[in-house]
């Protein structure tokens, strides 16, 4: 069977991760790589064995599969194009920064004849995979408080602007807003809190979330916290028990009414694996070669914009939000 072969537009730091872990799969070949920033492109590829695509187009039209890692609000128009051309893409998160772009795109991938996958890597972590193993055989949870903090939003340089990322939840909170799904179902209504400080931006949330389950929760989203550990956690709480995540490094739970616990480490693991990165792509080819659906497809992708979107307006109009 001919390999797959694979281009990618933006080529700067997850670009590069997804290419490495690409390169290592023997069903795929990296053919081609596009960046607006030519020497960043030229780098990638020389590092990669790929060929430098002159534009976005060129490449959609030249390879089978197409990965998009640029910033945020260009990948309406990148994915549009690639799921309209009826590639299999592969669009990081967000996939949209609106829900009218993410009705487009979710409308293109149904339309498209690929495979269409969001990069949510977290459903991926061990961390995380394990924490919905134990949550579906053994738990039934109660409810569960969430912190998803970054340091700052200085690095890389555009994640402070709105205009590039459609703000602070659609870059980084929104991973924790497919993880509640993941982990809880579907949400039924939230209600959020925000407030301004550092950025020209609301960069501070609360949120209240209620699910179909049954179950609620708490989701707090700092973007000025420092990069104190864990900045991110999930905290799970059952019929007396209590299960922790400590960003994708460990897992503790606790042991009935003593206080005893135990934790699994997944410190052993690469970076690109405890993060999930590795597991995402090797999915990715696999449900290109079974030809089987994306495990995390442009409805997931839509669902997370939809609760970003719900938090922007419960915060403006301080509303509850029903779905
Ligand atoms: N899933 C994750 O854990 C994770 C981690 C990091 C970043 N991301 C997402 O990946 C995307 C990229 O983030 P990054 O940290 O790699 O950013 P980055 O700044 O390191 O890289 C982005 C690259 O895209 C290029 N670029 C910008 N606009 C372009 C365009 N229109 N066409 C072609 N190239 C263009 C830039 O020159 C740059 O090289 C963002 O959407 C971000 O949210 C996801």
């Amino acid at each position: 069977m001919d390999k797959i072969s694979i281009g990618i537009i933006g080529a700067g730091y997850i670009g590069g991760v997804h290419a490495s872990v690409l390169m290592r799969d023997e069903r795929v070949r990296l053919a081609k790589v596009h960046d607006i920033s030519m020497p960043r492109a030229e780098q990638l590829a020389a590092t990669t064995g790929a060929t430098v695509a002159a534009s976005a187009d060129a490449l959609i039209e030249s390879v089978d599969a197409v990965y998009i890692t640029t910033p945020n609000t260009t990948h309406t128009e990148l994915a549009v194009a690639a799921a309209g051309a009826s590639k299999h893409v592969f669009c990081e998160k967000p996939m949209a920064t609106n829900m009218e772009d993410a009705r487009r795109v979710l409308e293109a991938a149904d339309a498209g004849r690929g495979v269409f996958q969001v990069g949510h890597n977290r459903r991926f972590a061990p961390v995380y995979a394990r924490l919905r193993q134990i949550l579906l055989e053994e738990h039934a949870a109660h409810s569960a408080h969430i912190k998803m903090n970054r340091g700052e939003l200085i690095n890389p340089e555009w994640v402070g602007d709105s205009s590039t990322t459609g703000g602070f939840l659609y870059e980084t909170t929104i991973h924790m807003f497919d993880m509640v799904r993941f982990l809880f179902g579907e949400v039924r209504e939230l209600t959020a809190i925000g407030s301004r400080h550092e950025y020209g931006e609301v960069d501070d949330f609360s949120v209240l979330l209620n699910f179909e389950s049954g179950l609620h929760a708490t989701l707090c989203s700092s973007a000025d916290a420092s990069w104190l550990f864990p900045f991110e956690r999930v905290e799970v709480f059952c019929h007396h028990q209590t299960i922790v995540t400590r960003e994708m490094e460990s897992l503790t739970i606790s042991e009935g009414l003593t206080g005893q616990h135990r934790t699994h480490s997944m410190q052993q693991l690469s970076k690109e694996e405890k993060w999930g990165y590795l597991q995402e792509d090797r999915a990715f080819v696999d449900a290109i070669v079974d030809e089987t659906e994306a495990i995390i497809t442009a409805r997931d992708g839509y669902k997370s914009v939809e609760l970003v979107d719900a938090c922007y307006r419960s915060v403006e109009t301080r509303e509850r939000i029903a779905f």
